[in-house]
């Protein structure tokens, strides 16, 4: 395969552009398939960039692999790594989040995962998920999504979920559903409901439009407080990652957090202008978590819905929001491609944080791209 040969050779060559390496990627991972071999590339790729917009991507792509071997001791690698003199942390936050995205979404395979592993990665992700170890917030609420994660498996309901053997991990099964209509491994479930096939289909028909405003207002109620009840009264966490987590000492906290993110992905999968609206006021009014505002920002991206693009503008513009944020609005407009978004992302090509000049170049590339697809469908109409 001539194409998959010189997009390896390109994502690891340092000469060519950002945006070269970064489609390069996506044609590694779609032509190549989620082997070990293109997996190898990924990693091979990460040291070859100073651009955290691309060690990122390739660390968030690895986990969509879920391969255990190879990988889940580079994430190890990535997550620890120190700089020469010792000081501080040799990957930027950024990274190492999606280092801990990634081994949740390895961890929550329903099987086949060893469970030597599984218990030493527990141990790892409750060393970053604690204050007096791990002294960035971010990470230490990713590594606490990421313990719940691996404790509420996933059910696939295309399959019955492989038994693993004697020596492997055996998730407690009957908790959560993968089925939503969008190809990633989320850090968290949607609700049940929002996981099941036909009551989504039931949302789309107009006769149950008040059905479902009701259903989003209970939603945004859950992104607002954190707060479980009506929503999903039996589903709130694992019984062993509440043991852990408060034994950890953070339960209400990072349980209002793993519930925010649950009706954030249940607004997803409901794909309505309304639920889309409801995830932007969430993404403008939270205080919360900076963390849960940039997966607000990258689920508006996976919607592409254009009632999103002026707030993503907004959130790109204000300068004292995180760059973890920025950075997923900025990719999020470039993949609405409406044209009123464009000014924005031309402008902040030149903002003081690298990641977002980077996010608001290739953005401007997919807004190119996807604008002449829409032309194109709407000429061929
Ligand atoms: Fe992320
Ligand atoms: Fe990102």
């Amino acid at each position: 395969m001539p194409d998959l040969a010189a997009a390896q050779a390109t994502l690891v060559d340092p000469q060519c552009s950002l945006d070269d390496r970064l489609r390069a990627l996506y044609t590694v991972k779609n032509e190549g398939g989620k082997t070990i071999e293109q997996a190898r590339v990924l990693m091979a790729a990460v040291d070859t960039t100073v651009s955290v917009l691309m060690q990122h991507e390739l660390l968030y792509n690895l986990g969509q692999f879920q391969i255990t071997d190879e990988v889940v001791p580079y994430m190890k690698y990535i997550l620890s790594r120190k700089t020469a003199d010792g000081s501080t942390f040799h990957y930027n936050v950024v990274s190492r989040h999606e280092a801990i995205e990634s081994l949740g979404a390895i961890l929550c395979r329903s099987a086949g995962v060893d469970a030597e592993m599984v218990e030493d990665l527990r141990q790892v992700l409750i060393d970053l998920a604690t204050e007096s170890i791990e002294p960035f917030v971010e990470i230490r609420e990713s590594a606490m999504l990421a313990l719940m994660r691996m404790d509420t498996p996933i059910l696939s309901t295309s399959s019955t979920p492989a038994a693993g053997g004697a020596s492997s991990y055996v998730a407690p099964t009957g908790v959560a559903s993968a089925v939503h209509p969008f190809v990633s491994v989320d850090p968290s479930p949607s609700f049940p409901a929002e996981a099941d096939d036909s009551i989504l289909k039931s949302y789309q028909s107009p006769e149950n439009k008040a059905r479902v405003q009701e259903r989003i207002a209970v939603l945004v109620k859950v992104l607002e407080t954190g707060v479980v009840s009506d929503a999903d009264p039996d589903c709130v966490m694992s019984p062993s990652a509440t043991e852990k987590a408060k034994e950890l000492g953070y339960y209400a906290d990072q349980c209002s957090l793993w519930n925010r993110y649950r009706a954030m992905f249940s607004l997803r999968n409901i794909n309505t202008a309304e639920s889309v609206l409801a995830i932007c006021d969430a993404l403008q009014k939270d205080t919360s978590s900076a963390l849960f505002r940039h997966e607000l920002a990258f689920v508006l991206g996976q919607l592409e819905h254009p009632v999103s693009g002026k707030v993503l503008g907004e959130v790109i513009e204000n300068v004292k929001e995180h760059s973890m944020v920025r950075h997923e609005a900025a990719e999020a407009l470039g993949a609405v491609a409406e044209a009123d978004g464009l000014a924005v992302l031309e402008k902040y090509c030149n903002d003081s944080e690298q990641i977002v000049v980077d996010s608001c170049v290739v953005a401007l590339e997919m807004h190119a791209y996807w604008s002449k697809f829409k032309t194109t469908t709407s000429t061929d109409e």
